[in-house]
């Protein structure tokens, strides 16, 4: 028989009892400058093109991009991460396109870097898939397969070309064995000692980048199970993350977040560097897949899913959101009882 019922002595609601209580019980904040907005710069558009698979994110035109940029900016977004979408026409077995001083991204950073430079941090995607003919993040040997060290002296060519316009952070996505330590050594000897690396460390082949694909118009056929990591492995991601770390990574990442957060755990544990997460394509369209349909509270999903990412450990999170996010929490009233 159970005894009968005596009033709790301990009573945690107490903290949760009204909002004044709640904002001094919270353990996990998220600012603006915790935010990083990933954009997409197209050559050969006259007009922002909408993506369909991720309603409210656009290939931007050059003039687009830097007016969206800038309002980022204005908010206090930390930085922008840019990635280029080539012509069709533009795109080859090397991916050349990536590293060419007149390439689109190449031209966009410079942009980024003249208007805004002083204002928010310029980052770039390091990798070749979007401007390879294949659609794979690097070269490929005869018999088709990723020529791993070869690929590391495209993404050599890469860093200098973005480092030298105006790049402040790269991001390596392409998971090539040993590509952190041959792009810092590149670049290092080119006297570009200041670059930041983000190293995409734990980033694993997953169904979550499909909207990006249409985002960037990959050609890619098949997957990236070969180089990227299989989403079943946690101890590979933490070991990926050591390993960039000893290669002299500025930062680690997660990618994608939501899914990865007891990766994200283990790596904030044990990283001695800054730890970022990458909140990918698919996690933005399934939130405004299911708003949109009013099956949930877009903007509390919104702030729910970031604040999941920062408590599992993410120092920054590259969301499609930071823009609007920054606006919100700028919005924020203070609130009473
Ligand atoms: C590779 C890269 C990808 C993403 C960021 N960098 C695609 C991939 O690895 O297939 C995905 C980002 C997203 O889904 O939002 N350049």
């Amino acid at each position: 028989m159970s005894s009968p019922s005596l009033p709790p002595v301990l009573r945690p609601r107490r903290l949760r009892q009204n909002p004044v209580v709640r904002r001094f019980a919270q353990e996990t904040s998220v600012a603006p400058n915790n935010l990083v907005l990933p954009m997409f710069l197209a050559d050969g558009i006259d007009a922002p093109r909408a993506i369909a698979s991720m309603p409210g994110v656009v290939q931007h035109t050059m003039e687009s991009l830097i007016e969206a940029a800038s309002g980022a900016a204005d908010r206090g977004v930390a930085g922008v991460m840019l990635f280029g979408v080539p012509r069709p026409e533009d795109k080859d077995a090397s991916g050349s396109h990536a590293s060419a001083p007149d390439g689109i991204l190449t031209r966009g950073i410079a942009a980024l870097a003249e208007a805004l430079g002083d204002r928010i941090s310029i980052q770039a995607d390091l990798c070749l898939d979007e401007f390879t003919d294949h659609g794979h993040c690097g070269v490929l040997d005869p018999s088709g397969a990723i020529d791993n060290d070869a690929t590391l002296e495209r993404y050599e060519a890469m860093a200098i070309t973005l480092a030298e316009a105006g790049a402040e952070v790269l991001g390596l996505s392409g998971m090539m064995d040993g590509q952190t330590g041959s792009i810092r050594f590149a670049l290092d000897e080119r006297g570009l000692t200041d670059v930041i690396l983000l190293a995409y460390s734990a980033k694993y082949a997953s169904a979550f980048y499909g909207p990006f694909r249409d985002a960037v118009g990959s050609s890619l056929q098949g997957d990236r199970r070969t180089y990227q990591l299989d989403p079943a492995n946690a101890r590979e991601g933490v070991r990926e993350a050591e390993l960039d770390v000893a290669e002299g990574a500025d930062i680690v990442m997660v990618k994608p977040a939501g899914h990865y957060l007891d990766v994200l755990q283990t790596i904030r544990q044990e990283s001695p560097v800054p730890v970022w997460a990458y909140q990918v394509s698919g996690e933005y369209a399934m939130i405004e897949a299911a708003a949109a349909q009013g099956w949930i509270d877009r903007e509390r999903a919104i702030l729910e899913s970031v604040t999941a990412i920062r408590r599992a450990g993410a120092d920054v999170v590259l969301t499609y959101w930071a823009s609007e996010i920054a606006q919100l929490l700028n919005d924020q009233t203070p609130r009473s009882r």
